[in-house]
This record gives C-alpha cells, structure tokens and sequence, in this order.
C-alpha cells in the first residue's frame, strides 16, 4: 500500500456522549503523531457543516495537556450537526462542495465520529470521494449512547450512560420510599428506537436498588397493560419504579408524547422525543390517585463525565486511535468495531466494518434478553453490560468543580 500524504480532518455529528470527546482525543493524538504521512490535523466545527463552510481548526496549535483533557470532557467539544446529506441521485451540490474543499484543504484523511445517521453521512462521502478518483481514507468512528450501530458488540459512549442511570436509579429507589404513604416514580431513558440504555436500569435492579418494570422500544407499548402492570405491584408493595424508554411505540406507531400532542422532526424526519414519564405519570396518576413523580433523565445521562465508565473512556480513546492506524496503514470505507471473545473474561477487541453495512442498519435488544411479558429483561444483558460499565473515570477538578478541555481553537486559514 503506497503512503498517502496529506492532511486529515475529524468531525463530531449527531447527538453527544460523556466520552465521546476521548475518541477526538485518540484522533488527535495518534494523527498529530504520523509526521511525514499527515501533514495537518484539522477539527470540523459542528462535523459535515463545518467542512461545507470551511470552518476548521488547526489541532496541531491545542496545548497536548488540553488535549488529554478531552478524555474526561463531556459534549462535542468542536460542536456537533444533525445534517442530512441528500441521496447523490437527487442532489449533488453539497457532494460537489465537499470535493472541493478536500482538494483546497489537501485533505486525504477523513474520520467522522458518530451514530447510525452520521455513518450514513460518513458512507456516501466515502463512495463519492472513490467514484470521484480523489485518493482519500474514510474511517467511521462510533458513538452513540443508544448502543445500536450495526455490527459491532457495543458503542462507545453507551456504558458510561448505563452506568449514569443505573446509579442514578438506585439512588432514586432510595429516596422514592422514604414516606409510609404510597407512590409511583416513572423514569424515562433516552433511546431512541432500541432500548439498550432502558435496559440498563436491571444494573441497578441486579444490585438490589432497581426498578419494578422496565418498558423497551422493541416491545410495543400499551397503555392498560402498563396499568395492569402496575396496579398488581402498588396494591402489594405501594412503590412502584419504571424505567421506560423515550423510543416506546404504541402498536399503531405512536411515540407516548404524540398521545397528547404533536412533537417536531429533525433533519434525518426523527421526531423530538422527551416527555414520556410526564405523559404516563400524569395517566397513572388520574388512574390509581396516589402520588406520582415522572424524571426524565434528560441530557444527564449522555453528559455526566463525573460518572463516566472508564472501560467506556478507554475504548473510546481506543476507536479514534485505531481509526487513524487503520487509516495510516492503507485501510478505507470502514467504521471500527468491537467485539468481544464468546466465553472467558471481558476483553475488547478491534474489528472493521464496511461503511456501506453499517449505515442506516439499527442493531436492536434480542428479544430473547427480555422477558416473556416484555417487562423487564434478564440475566443475559446483566452479563452483556456489566463488564461495559467497569471502572470510575478519574475526572481532574479545579476549585472544587470539574476541570474540562479549554481547546483554544485556531481557525485554519489558507494563504
Ligand atoms: O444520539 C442519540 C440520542 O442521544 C438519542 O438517545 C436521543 O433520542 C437523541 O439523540 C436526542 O437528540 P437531540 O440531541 O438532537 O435532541
């Protein structure tokens, strides 16, 4: 394989992680170091926009204690997009802009960091840029707290979440039985179409502090059978705790806020979901009358850096890395993967998948994992999850408050 020359640049797309600021930093690390094949480590502000606005910057200029940082740094720190490229077919001006802000930029290195819908941006670049006959090495590198790209065991990004809502619902448990008088805490979980990090919250069930009923996207979702579900726990025990994810559907398609309402789509025609513990505890209020409390988990789960796994920061810093190797080393078109081995301790390791199979293919909770009533799911997630969540980040403090990366982004400009 002949050494390609040139620069690389890296973009963050979609929804954020606690940890996916370390895969950046893996990218940034491994690349600055491959002097005389990459020239220039470019950031993309805010992934694929940036790139059409020529907006980057010059990673080379960041403090490296800055950029070490950026493991325990939460959010996209270099600004994230939710941009849906159109199929070539039908539109070819922004691929055409694309091309040519590689060839201004010297571009011959491309990592993009994100989910299902930024894999699908990162493939059709990649096929563009081939059919095009511009030498440039496209590597996907995962994210996503929702745990469902295709194709690899788990995604960076997902353990550190499922350690966040499984802590915090045994905490929550706590609390939600402190009164001699009964009550009903809902507890919604991101997710928006699998129902991993709903899942999750059995970590906490597994500890003895967990909910009474977990409710997951891949089963759909009813109303009276929830209320069944319910009543039978409240008349014995008079707690009840639910987990349920915002993604769960009514048979008829409906998410749980679109009972109530109407909710706005997104550029990918994703609907805004959030408000599904508010909408089913204000049901289950009206219809059992004791006190309920609905907690939406909200943008905690993917941000808290504080309680991020360290197996997660890890493995993340791991994908930019290797994304970045693989590329230097010839390799193109692929996302990097993990897998794990079938039996014996935990052990992550590194496999390729072709951009193409990955794109817009969701990986979904086997139904085989969740129980027969579609309530709750056993030991075998238990097994899948908890190796994920090992480990506490050591995050660096400063006046008693969390110290992030302060990147002092130099903008690129090209004389
Ligand atoms: O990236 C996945 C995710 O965090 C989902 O869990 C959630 O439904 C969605 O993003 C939220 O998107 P946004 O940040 O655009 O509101």
């Amino acid at each position: 394989m002949s050494k390609l020359i040139g620069n690389a640049v890296f973009g963050q797309s979609g929804g954020p992680t606690s940890v996916i600021n370390a895969s950046a930093a893996g990218v940034f690390t491994e690349a600055l170091k491959q002097t005389g094949v990459i020239n220039k480590v470019y950031g993309a502000a805010h992934g694929i926009v940036g790139i059409l606005n020529e907006i980057f910057y010059d990673m080379g200029q960041e403090d490296p204690a800055e950029l070490e940082l950026l493991k325990t740094t939460p959010s996209s720190a270099l600004g994230s997009c939710r941009y849906k490229l159109a199929d070539l077919e039908d539109d070819e001006t922004d691929y055409k802009r694309l091309l040519d802000v590689f060839k201004k930029y010297d571009i011959r290195y491309f990592f993009y960091n994100g989910g299902n819908d930024s894999m699908d941006t990162c493939n059709k670049i990649s096929k563009y840029l081939q059919q095009s006959g511009y030498e440039c090495r496209v590597m996907g590198v995962p994210k996503t707290i929702d745990n469902d790209l295709f194709g690899t065991d788990h995604c960076p990004g997902f353990a550190s979440a499922a350690k966040y809502i499984a802590t915090t619902i045994m905490e929550v448990y706590l609390d939600a039985r402190v009164y001699d008088t009964g009550m009903i805490t809902v507890i919604e979980i991101m997710g928006r179409h699998a129902g991993w990090l709903a899942a999750s919250a059995a970590l906490a069930a597994h500890k003895g502090y967990g909910p009474d009923l977990i409710y997951l996207p891949e089963i759909d979702f009813d109303l009276e059978t929830m209320l069944t579900d319910v009543k039978r726990i409240y008349e014995k025990e008079k707690k009840v705790i639910i987990a349920v994810s915002e993604g769960v559907q009514t048979k008829d398609g409906k998410f749980i806020p679109e009972l109530v309402g109407t909710v706005a789509t997104d550029a990918f025609g994703h609907k805004q979901l959030g408000g599904t513990a508010s909408v089913l505890a204000d049901y289950l209020k009206e219809k059992i009358g004791c006190k309920v409390r609905g907690i939406e988990l909200s943008l905690m789960q993917r941000c808290a850096a504080h309680l991020a796994s360290q197996t997660d920061v890890d493995e993340s810093f791991l994908a930019g890395q290797t994304a970045v190797r693989c590329a230097v080393d010839g390799m193109t078109d692929f996302m990097v993967g993990f897998q794990r081995p079938e039996s014996g301790p935990y052990q992550c390791d590194i496999k390729l998948i072709p951009l193409n199979e990955v794109a817009n293919t969701e990986s979904m909770v086997p139904r085989e994992w969740i129980n027969a009533e579609g309530n709750f799911v056993n030991q075998k997630f238990i097994e899948y999850a908890l190796p994920l969540i090992q480990g506490e980040s050591k995050i660096a403090i400063e006046d008693g408050l969390p110290r992030f990366a302060r990147l002092k982004k130099v903008r690129v400009k090209l004389d």
